[in-house]
């Protein structure tokens, strides 16, 4: 089993990854001497697939369970107030453990239930879908939707461990899959060409779950994403790179009624990003035909309906990075080169996606 250091100032975490990880649970619990009374929220789905495993791994503790339905519309108040229901009705006191075991649904709205719960409880991601391992198990983004906007109340908290089992990706649907490759192409524009380039040559091993690649692409952004978190955990600077394509994205989920999931709203969402820094003369032709080359062998997964440029705008005015009421958005130089708080006039935006959208 890895194990990868995320030394966030004041919160020293580990994040364990490999095959069949999720069995040695109640080892690492005693050797990162976490102790207490367990509240696991787990996904619906996996709780279908591995629930005999869970309560098998939980067997010799004491432990509550939360089902939740992973949807954006469950990202919700609601679905908080469930969680810290069975916490009051327990009894769970501030020794107490919550443990988050799904995707990023599951780690976003748990992680805030950690962090408001008595003013702040322990709380362990164990990322079951691509995506939340690659990225949002990571890094203590936590929170919920409200009002039509995405991620809009939540907080920096980071978890007490990440434990990631690549074995859990057998069961995922295929559509969840090329989410997940959504945020690691993310990744291949941060991180240098060199993993761009394994990207580009292996995605197909990503997808159909070769357990070597996927301990490569996960270790390399789950690297790449701790480093920036240890640099800038509350996002005054640096880690806004880690929003590449998002400012596009969560527009479009919410504008298309999640009707897109976020790891494809991503890959739409870096299309848009692409063709803006084409436009404001950051990325070359040649360059750009390239990058698209490579996103656009997707696209046919991805299908967009009544796309609506005004609403997406509207939306993306609402967006936490903007400042004096101003998009900023995150654009690209050069691969490994990230532009922040960049302005664009309204057209270019709307002839970026209306572009983008010709081939969703
Ligand atoms: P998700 O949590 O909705 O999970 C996707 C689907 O897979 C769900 O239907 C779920 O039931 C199912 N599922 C989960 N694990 C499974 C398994 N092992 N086998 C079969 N089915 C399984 O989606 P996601 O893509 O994991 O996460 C998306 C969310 O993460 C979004 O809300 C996004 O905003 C958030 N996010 C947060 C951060 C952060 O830094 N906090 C970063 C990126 C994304
Ligand atoms: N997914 C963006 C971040 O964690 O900052």
């Amino acid at each position: 089993m890895k194990k990868i250091k995320i030394n966030v100032p004041e919160k020293e975490y580990n994040v364990y990854l490999g095959n069949n990880t999720f069995p040695s649970l109640p080892n690492l619990l005693s050797k990162e001497k976490i102790k207490g009374k367990f509240l696991l929220v787990i996904d619906s789905n996996v709780k279908k697939y591995y629930s005999k495993l869970i309560n098998d791994t939980f067997a010799n503790y004491f432990y509550n369970i939360v089902i939740v339905n992973s949807s954006e519309k469950n990202k919700s108040f609601e679905t908080l107030q469930k969680i810290h229901s069975v916490l009051i009705k327990n009894k769970f006191g501030r020794d107490s453990v919550l443990v988050a075991i799904g995707g990023g649904i599951i780690g976003d709205i748990a992680g805030f239930a950690a962090s408001t719960y008595m003013r702040g409880i322990k709380y362990i991601q164990i990322p079951t879908t691509l995506l939340a391992s690659v990225d949002s198990s990571v890094g203590g983004k936590t929170g919920l939707n409200f009002q039509d906007t995405k991620n809009v109340i939540g907080s920096f908290y980071q978890p007490q461990m990440v434990l990631i089992d690549t074995d859990f990706f057998n069961t995922l649907p295929n559509e969840e899959r090329l989410c997940g490759l959504g945020e690691i192409i993310k990744y291949c524009f941060l991180i240098d060409q060199k993993f761009y380039n394994y990207v580009q040559k292996n995605y197909d091993e990503v997808l159909s779950n070769n357990p070597k690649v996927l301990e490569k692409v996960i270790t390399e952004s789950v690297k790449f994403k701790g480093g920036v978190v240890e640099a800038d955990e509350r996002e005054s600077g640096i880690r806004k790179v880690l929003n590449l394509g998002h400012t596009f994205a969560h527009a479009f989920e919410v504008q298309q009624n999640h009707k897109i999931k976020h790891g494809q709203a991503v890959i739409v969402g870096i299309t848009c990003a692409l063709y803006l820094s084409h436009y404001l003369n950051f990325v070359n032709e040649k360059d750009l035909d390239n990058y698209l080359s490579f996103l656009l062998f997707f696209s046919p997964q991805i299908k967009l309906s009544n796309v609506n440029k005004k609403k997406i705008f509207t939306i993306m005015q609402l967006d936490k990075k903007n400042r004096d009421n101003k998009i900023k958005f995150v654009l690209l130089q050069n691969v490994g080169e990230i532009l922040t708080d960049v302005p664009a006039s309204k057209e270019l935006v709307y002839k970026a996606i209306a572009k983008t959208v010709s081939h969703f």
